[in-house]
């Protein structure tokens, strides 16, 4: 359980003893909060589930058991205000923007899940155990696919020569080389063909259907795979920079005609944190009746200054400076025009016909 404990700042000199490492019931404290913790706005927030062990009562007392009721009956004898995390609070962490929706749903369960993902970047060293990873993977294939063709497929790189060679193609992200398990999701199209061969019949949908329907049956994968690994504490990071090396990556996994990576993947227990991605407000992404896009600019002028105010990209990460200059003001829009200025992968189409589709 997620709990959020909301103290004013008086409250907190004498009522809270934030520990740094541990509990230490006979702290005289009313009870004990192990960090991390992040303060903002004078409030102090409790930024991870609170196990029933780390809340004691005066003196050591501990709560063995209970309900939100008894804690807060606890707290509000003690006189601490304390109120639990919300899935509104967590929408506001995603978007940045106040809410009402999900006040009264607690942070728990999937939807917390889901709105607390983060790609993750840094991991420990440790392996990823084989039957976890097995048990990851079941949970991935139970995604849906289009009229159940079953599309998509994964292909775990655990060669160290091959995983080598991957990562020496992309050196700007030392993630690939860092993670206990490399992987690449796959949109595969020739598993039907093959059944249609079976069956004596022919394969009548050899278009351009076909070459989406795989991708997004590989993206349904890839997603529920992502959302597996982080209900197991894993942390995930998709890399769809191996489609700028999709040649040499396709021949050095052996990838036949009519199967294609849509990313590779990175998995390992992360070594941090890592941190919310403020995404842009849900009106942008949503339509009623008709498609709107009339308030865009404005939507993601405010957007911009949002992102920057919680994270203001560093001078030294502005892309193509020689090109566009150093901007005084460089936001999520300007990083993002920048980056799509320049051309990638313009081989693709051409590398799917290679592989026998036809893009018609
Ligand atoms: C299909 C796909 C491909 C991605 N490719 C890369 C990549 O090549 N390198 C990388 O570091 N992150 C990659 N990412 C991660 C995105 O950068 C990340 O999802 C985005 O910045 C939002 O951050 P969040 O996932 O932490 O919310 C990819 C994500 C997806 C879904």
């Amino acid at each position: 359980m997620d709990w959020r404990f909301r103290f004013s700042k008086s409250d907190l000199s004498d009522t809270v003893f934030l520990h740094k490492s541990g509990v230490n019931p006979s702290a005289g404290c009313r009870f004990v909060i192990i960090p991390p913790v992040e303060s903002r706005r004078g409030e102090v927030f409790v930024n991870r589930p609170v196990r029933h062990q780390e809340l004691y009562a005066p003196h050591g007392r501990e709560l063995r058991s209970g309900t939100w009721t008894a804690y807060s009956r606890l707290i509000r004898r003690e006189g601490t205000r304390a109120v639990m995390k919300t899935i509104a609070d967590l929408i506001e962490d995603r978007f940045g923007l106040p809410v009402d929706a999900g006040r009264d749903m607690p942070a728990e369960g999937d939807l917390a899940h889901i709105l607390s993902h983060r790609s993750h970047r840094r991991y420990k060293p440790d392996p990823v155990p084989d039957d976890l990873l097995e048990v990851l993977l079941a949970a991935a294939f139970s995604a849906p696919a289009k009229s159940d063709l079953q599309q998509s497929g994964v292909l775990i790189v655990r060669d160290a020569e091959k995983r080598r060679k991957i990562e020496a193609l992309m050196p700007a992200m030392p993630w690939i080389a860092d993670a206990p398990v490399f992987m690449v999701f796959l949109a595969d199209n020739r598993r039907i063909r093959k059944v249609s061969e079976m069956r004596g019949k022919p394969f009548a949908n050899d278009h351009m259907d076909s070459v989406l329907n795989a991708a997004v049956d590989a993206g349904l994968v890839l997603m529920n795979f992502i959302r597996a690994a982080e209900a197991a504490g894993l942390g995930c990071c998709p890399i769809s920079v191996v489609r700028n090396h999709i040649e040499v990556i396709s021949e050095l996994l052996e990838l036949p005609d009519h199967v294609f990576p849509i990313c590779g993947f990175c998995l390992g227990w992360p070594a941090g944190d890592g941190h919310i991605s403020l995404r842009l407000p849900p009106s942008v992404f949503v339509h009623t009746d008709r498609y709107d896009d009339s308030r865009l600019e404005q939507e993601v002028a405010e957007y911009d200054a949002r992102r920057s105010a919680r994270f203001q990209i560093p001078d030294e990460k502005q892309r193509s400076v020689d090109e566009y200059g150093l901007a005084q003001e460089y936001g999520w829009s300007e990083d993002k025009a920048r980056q799509v200025s320049k051309p990638e992968r313009k081989q693709l189409a051409k590398y799917l016909k290679r592989k026998g589709f036809n893009l018609e």
